[in-house]
């Protein structure tokens, strides 16, 4: 992200302090996290120390210090999906990706991440990614489901967009 673009941010919600968390939220969901770089810029900007940034970066779940993977895996794991087996989806989730919860896959293709109920119990076990949900989860149904998100990016890679 050039300093430009974030210039661009900052003028959108104004140079004050109070603009921090949408500022900072712009660029999350741009760059899909919150690049030191980016964050020096802003404080230097709207001086604001960078502690403080950070203590702000680091509150807020929806922002993250570390890269995240353009698809976000979430796995139910309240009691509705838990007693029809969601921890069982949820270890053939990281047998797959290779990571456990908060982690990212080395390629930034996923992030997973447990969730304590995702509102639809009666579907459990429950998966999002990216928001859309997939019910009646169970383990041989995982690979499948991951599959047309791993075509999206070769289909992005063709296009030359990945
Ligand atoms: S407990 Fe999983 S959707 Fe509610």
């Amino acid at each position: 992200m050039t300093q430009s673009e974030i210039e661009a941010i900052i003028e959108r919600y104004g140079r004050k302090e109070s603009s921090i968390l949408s500022i900072l939220q712009d660029i999350q969901t741009r760059e899909k996290y919150l690049p030191r770089e980016a964050l020096e810029y802003v404080g230097e900007k709207l001086q604001i120390p960078l502690n403080k940034i950070y203590r702000i970066a680091t509150f807020y779940r929806a922002l993250s210090l570390m890269p995240r993977g353009r698809h976000e895996v979430c796995v139910c794991m309240g009691t509705a999906c838990h007693v029809r087996g969601a921890q069982r989806v949820l270890d053939q989730l990281k047998l797959e990706l290779g990571i456990a919860p908060g982690e990212t896959t080395k390629d930034l293709n996923f992030t997973l991440e447990t969730v304590n109920c995702l509102g639809v119990c009666a579907a459990g076990p429950v998966v999002a990614i990216d928001g859309q949900y997939f019910g009646k989860m169970n383990p041989t149904k995982v690979e499948g489901t991951l599959k047309q998100f791993r075509s999206d990016k070769k289909k992005e890679a063709a296009d030359g967009k990945a």
